[in-house]
């Protein structure tokens, strides 16, 4: 059916739908109206409450937050260069917003509440439009009450094709999430609670694939998969480990990468990361493999099996090149940047609130017990140099030059992980606790380890106010976000 709505693109559709036979998500409610399809290509999502079907029968449907009532909310493909234009309805009781993660976009079209537009009321719509300038695998979500919207399924895959992609059999999206039900199989209500708040957030029970516990995965021997994983869940960090199969990073967070295996063979993805791997299907024909995700020590698991059908493909692997092109990123330079320092604070370390002292300068922890439960109470557990925010609209931190390069050295001077991301602009992730990074990478979102220091650079080239925080959505509730200003052209700081 949603066939008739894409235009003449066959093998995009073949991909999808073979995706989709195995996945179970089809990508359908969405419009693209002939008259505008020049111009812009044009959706419409719908956030609402629906029953979905996370988990199988006999379990019952579970009364999730969602886009087009689905989960994933509908794929978003489009390709680089293209105008996109969305329209938001809002069948929720609260006010939302939709945040594009990883596309630069205007300022005004993030989807920030409060900050970059007025959250879109019960009822209300809102039209979102912005230009596809990077190809790569990026998501949306609400920017509003994020732990709970996102945490309780208001999310979506946006794929942006390169316009010469490279060659593979399939393209999968898997989008990742994690959720904690209860035992009558709804969300548990007990979101934003001070337990999670103030330790590694949400991590629920429950672990979906597109919106399914997935049991089986089908490949054939022979096969080149591009594999696309998104990790949309609050607070749970991935560490999938593909056993026998060997996974090549093509890109992070949407962006290139030169082609190269994942250190320890175990695939991490910090809550909003996204990684494109190219996998050969070099098993043998009837034979499955479980993919086990293995982050957690004591939480390990298994993720899925590839099960290979009795049907061949080839039987040699592909001598395809896996180099995807570069996008159209303004390089710092790293000679004549404006150096920032950035230190994270706060958490439960030994018992204790770490409360960070004496604000931006001294960076002087201490255990602040006797101010623990006031400051768990004020909701205030995480602290950026020093400032823990109460809401999106707050002085800038930090006000970046326009076409300036700049760097920020990172210090998470806690005892957890924090996946911080920074809207607007991709930055590359010079170095690691002093020791350069072996391929400058580009992200949006750097998973950064207790106590690990790590330095970012990029060009401050998107003008407006840009939110800075923690990616698990708990700390980003509870204090950890900050706003990053990049000057208008010509303006100065
Ligand atoms: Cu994925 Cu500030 O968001
Ligand atoms: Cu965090």
């Amino acid at each position: 059916m949603y066939s008739q709505l894409i235009p003449a693109l066959s093998r995009r559709f073949f991909l999808k739908s073979s995706a989709a036979i195995f996945v179970g998500s089809v990508a359908s409610g969405y419009l693209l109206r002939g008259a505008n399809a020049v111009e812009y290509k044009e959706f419409r999502l719908r956030a609402g409450v629906n029953p979905v079907r996370l988990v199988p029968e006999p379990n019952d449907m579970t009364n999730a937050w969602c886009f087009n009532g689905q989960i994933p909310g509908p794929e978003i493909r489009v390709q680089q260069g293209d105008r996109i234009r969305v329209i938001v309805d809002n069948a929720l009781d609260e006010e939302t917003t939709v945040h594009w993660h990883g596309m630069r976009v205007p300022n005004a079209m993030d989807g920030v509440s409060h900050l970059t537009q007025t959250p879109i009321a019960p009822g209300n719509t809102f039209t979102y439009e912005f230009d596809a300038v990077d190809a790569g695998t990026f998501w949306y979500h609400p920017h509003q009450r994020s732990f709970e919207q996102v945490g309780r399924g208001l999310y979506g895959p946006l794929i942006v094709e390169e316009k010469k992609p490279i060659r593979v059999d399939r393209d999968i999206t898997w989008v990742l999430d994690d959720w904690r039900l209860a035992a009558d199989g709804q969300i548990s209500d007990d979101f934003g609670n001070l337990h999670d708040m103030s330790h590694n957030g949400r991590v629920g029970n429950t672990v979906t694939i597109n919106g399914q516990v997935l049991e089986k995965f089908q490949v054939r021997r022979g096969e080149r998969i591009r594999l696309r994983l998104i990790n949309a869940a609050n607070a749970r960090i991935f560490g999938i480990d593909f056993g026998e199969h060997e996974p090549v990073i093509v890109a992070i967070d949407g962006q290139p990468v030169a082609p190269h295996k994942p250190k320890n063979d175990l695939l991490v993805l910090g809550p909003a990361m996204r990684v494109d791997v190219v996998i050969d299907m070099v098993g043998d024909i009837n034979q499955q493999y479980t993919l086990t995700d293995s982050f957690y020590r004591e939480l390990k698991y298994r993720l899925v099996d590839l099960v290979y059908t009795n049907t061949p493909l080839r039987d040699r692997i592909p001598d395809w090149d896996m180099q995807l092109p570069a996008n159209p990123l303004s390089e710092p330079d790293l000679g004549n940047a404006e150096r920032h320092d950035v230190t994270f604070s706060g958490g439960m370390m030994g018992g204790m609130v770490m409360q960070e002292m004496g604000g931006s300068a001294g960076h002087e922890l201490m255990g602040a017990m006797g101010s623990m439960m006031g400051m768990m109470h004020s909701g205030k557990i995480w602290f950026i140099n020093g400032i823990a925010a109460e809401g999106p609209i707050m002085e800038p931190m930090l006000t970046l030059s326009h076409g300036r390069s700049h760097v920020i050295m990172m210090t998470n001077a806690t005892a957890w992980h924090h996946p911080i991301h920074f809207h607007g602009h991709s930055f590359r992730v010079l170095s690691r606790n002093g020791t350069p990074t072996r391929f400058k990478e580009w992200q949006d979102t750097v998973l950064m380890g207790p106590k690990e220091r790590v330095e970012i650079a990029f060009v401050a080239d998107n003008p407006g106010d840009w939110m800075f925080h923690c990616h698990i959505l708990e700390h980003q509730a509870a204090g950890m976000m900050g706003v990053i200003r990049v000057t208008e052209p010509g303006e100065r700081t």
